[in-house]
């Protein structure tokens, strides 16, 4: 249980948590929804379809806030998200994030592989894969939530090549959201050719990265 009295997980094999241990709910409401979907929306030409793609479905935390999001703004989103190592139905059923119990459940009772209307404005693609191993067509993702454990346990997932397939994927204007701010990782995304801002981080942390690719590049 964390500070803000939702659930998280530790990772015991990498001694790492999925969250930050003061606040679930408060760290993914501030990086992914506030410093993702609802920038992308003041920013204006928001899509009929906001397609998002999460790296790290785990939890399914920022998949429930996100459809809350959606259903709250009547705005559509379409939802991939990659998880090598889903949870079971003993851990999952055991999740608890206050008001969005029965969509936890929801989200993760439906099906792996295939997209699934979960609501009118919500459709949801999880995929059991890694970021390493996937492939996409380019630009077609709005937003990135890019959730994956920290560089220091996961270095891999962190460089140049798999962040540059994470551009690819973006259209022009599209956004990565993080709540890493580790220097390595901003020079990888500015070498890129994404747009680097470094934001206050959620629950007391110092900074989080928004990386935004830009309107001249495919
Ligand atoms: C920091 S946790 C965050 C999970 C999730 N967003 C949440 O709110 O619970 C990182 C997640 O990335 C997953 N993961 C591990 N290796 C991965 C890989 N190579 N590609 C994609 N996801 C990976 C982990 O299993 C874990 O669920």
């Amino acid at each position: 249980m964390t500070d803000d009295g939702s659930s998280s997980i530790t990772n015991l094999a990498l001694n790492e948590n999925y969250h930050s241990t003061r606040g679930a709910i408060g760290e993914s409401l501030h990086v992914y929804i506030e410093k993702g979907l609802n920038y992308l929306k003041e920013r204006g030409g928001m899509n009929k379809s906001v397609k998002i793609l999460e790296i790290g479905f785990g939890t399914g935390l920022n998949a429930i806030l996100s459809m809350d999001w959606a259903s709250k703004s009547s705005q559509k989103v379409a939802y991939t998200t990659i998880e090598p190592i889903p949870l079971e139905e003993p851990l999952y059923a055991q999740l608890q994030f206050k008001n969005w119990q029965e969509n936890t459940q929801k989200i993760h009772q439906s099906p792996w592989q295939i997209p699934f209307e979960l609501s009118p404005f919500f459709s949801l693609t999880k995929i059991k894969t890694t970021l390493e191993s996937y492939s996409n067509p380019d630009s077609i993702f709005d937003l990135i939530y890019f959730d994956a454990f920290s560089p220091s346990k996961q270095p891999g997932i962190w460089q140049i090549q798999t962040l540059a397939n994470c551009f690819r994927w973006l259209v022009p204007n599209g956004v990565l959201v993080t709540y890493c701010a580790q220097g390595q990782f901003k020079r990888n995304l500015k070498e890129l050719g994404f747009v680097v801002e470094v934001l206050q981080g959620a629950m007391g942390k110092w900074e989080m990265v928004r990386g935004t690719k830009p309107s001249n590049k495919i």
